[in-house]
């Protein structure tokens, strides 16, 4: 017998149509609810930037997308595919292997309309409450709005997919930085770099858009001052760039407005700019207290997806970082798809807090700070788990491709691997 629920799915991203497509596949109703008036996410770039370009003002109007007008993909388009629809047999206007976001877009929009996605979205409709009713049936109430108009629904299961970057998060503890009275603002709002224009400007942060953004910074700025607090950088003058420096952590600001770092050096800046990455934010969410978020780990979440106490009704799609997102999401949604008709039985719910805390006494030991807790990072031993749990196993030749990726980011390192990747695989 085929068990169809009622689903909810928050956010018409990659993530939201992939649970969308999976759930369908196994004969759930779907509503995909979707704040927005389009499909993709992220991939939609947003011109527009927030009043508070770090986000802190409460009132500000929230701009969803943090996506900049020059960006090309990080991951070569053959590592950004599903493995029912391939990226790479899909060209569009922009066939290159690590394309413009406007291509990543044509294949969301691609996927949505091949496996007739669309129709099951609710555009321009927001998600205001997901709670759980406290009564013998355990159903979900969905409030949401269109045009100002509230609706309130009930749902068997939720899938949370509204994305992880929006919310700036910033670099904590920078002793005197409330009397840093110049410029600011987070990566969320940068767009393209003319702000930066023969300015000198320091960058917080060593991730992916520290190191993609600094360098079309460095084209316009007068200097850019990199700033890491990674034990792991290399002080001193780039190589590629004459006006590019990275140096160790901020020490402090001092009152006459210098930036000083760890290792003694310090500078006139004209912009503290923090790429420091974003916070979870599920403001929606009435848990009573079974999910929690502290400092970007959400818990109790079983294998970074289903709240024990909940599963598998309710559940997080796309939360470990640093991996590669396509497969990732597409995992999950499968297993979530098929727990949910119970083709796939999850442990007891004692079990799966069990695991939960083992991860973290793990963490614990090994000192993992607490916001490690999602990252997994570019491995494929959390995904081929995943995939799994339904039985399918990651294709021989994308598990190849994955181990020499790495391979590159290891040998080539940031600024080389992309292209070391693009001579063994691209045309
Ligand atoms: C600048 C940047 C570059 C990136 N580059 C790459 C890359 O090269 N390769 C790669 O694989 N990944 C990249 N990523 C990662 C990227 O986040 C993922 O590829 C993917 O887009 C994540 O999809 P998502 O569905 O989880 O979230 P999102 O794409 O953020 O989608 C969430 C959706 O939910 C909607 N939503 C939010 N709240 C509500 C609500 N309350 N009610 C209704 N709807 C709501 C939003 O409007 C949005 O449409 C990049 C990310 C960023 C920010
Ligand atoms: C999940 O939802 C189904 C269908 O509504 C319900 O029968 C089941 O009891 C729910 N499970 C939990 C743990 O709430």
């Amino acid at each position: 017998m085929t068990i169809s629920l009622k689903v909810a799915v928050i956010g018409a991203g990659v993530a939201g149509l992939t649970a969308a497509r999976e759930l369908q596949k196994e004969s759930h109703q779907v509503v995909v609810f979707e704040k927005s008036n389009r499909l993709g996410g992220t991939w939609v770039y947003d011109p527009r930037v927030e009043s508070d370009p770090l986000g802190l003002d409460p009132n500000r109007d929230v701009v969803h997308g943090s996506m900049y007008k020059s960006l090309t993909t990080n991951l070569p388009r053959h590592l950004m595919s599903f493995t029912d629809f391939s990226f790479v047999e899909k060209l569009y206007d922009d066939p290159q292997m690590y394309p413009g976001h406007e291509e990543v877009l044509k294949f969301l929009e691609d996927y949505a309309t091949h496996f007739k996605l669309t129709e099951l979205i609710r555009f321009n409709t927001i998600v205001t409450r997901v709670e759980v009713v406290d009564s013998v049936v355990n159903t979900f109430v969905v409030e949401s709005k269109t045009n100002g108009v509230s609706l309130v629904d009930e749902f068997d299961a939720v899938v949370v997919c509204n994305g992880h970057n929006t919310q700036p998060r910033l670099a904590a503890d920078i002793p005197g930085i409330e009397t840093w009275s110049k410029t600011q603002m987070h990566s969320h709002n940068y767009r393209d770099p003319e702000p930066f224009r023969d300015q000198v400007v320091v960058i917080i942060g060593n991730g992916p858009s520290a190191t993609d953004i600094s360098r079309e910074v460095a084209t316009v700025a007068k200097e850019v001052h990199m700033s890491s607090r990674s034990p792991h950088i290399k002080v001193g003058k780039s190589e590629k760039f004459n006006n590019m420096w990275q140096h160790s952590k901020i020490n402090c600001i001092n009152k006459d407005g210098k930036v000083v770092f760890e290792d003694g050096l310090f500078l006139e800046a004209d912009i503290i700019f923090h790429c420091t990455g974003y916070k979870l934010h599920f403001p929606f969410l009435k848990t009573n207290g079974i999910v929690n978020i502290q400092d970007k780990r959400i818990g109790p979440l079983y294998k970074h997806v289903f709240p024990p106490q909940l599963a598998p009704n309710l559940s997080f799609i796309g939360i470990p970082e640093e991996s590669f997102t396509f497969a990732l999401i597409e995992c999950q949604s499968r297993w979530i798809a098929q727990t949910l008709s119970q083709k796939v039985l999850l442990p007891s719910k004692d079990e799966m807090l069990l695991d939960v805390e083992q991860l973290y006494q793990e963490m614990n030991e090994k000192g993992v700070p607490e916001h490690h807790t999602h990252y997994i990072g570019f491995q494929t031993t959390y995904i081929d788990w995943v995939f799994g749990q339904t039985g399918m196993v990651l294709e021989k030749g994308v598990k190849d491709m994955i181990e020499y990726f790495n391979y590159c980011l290891m040998s080539a390192g940031l600024d080389g691997y992309m292209d070391a990747f693009a001579n063994k695989y691209g045309i």
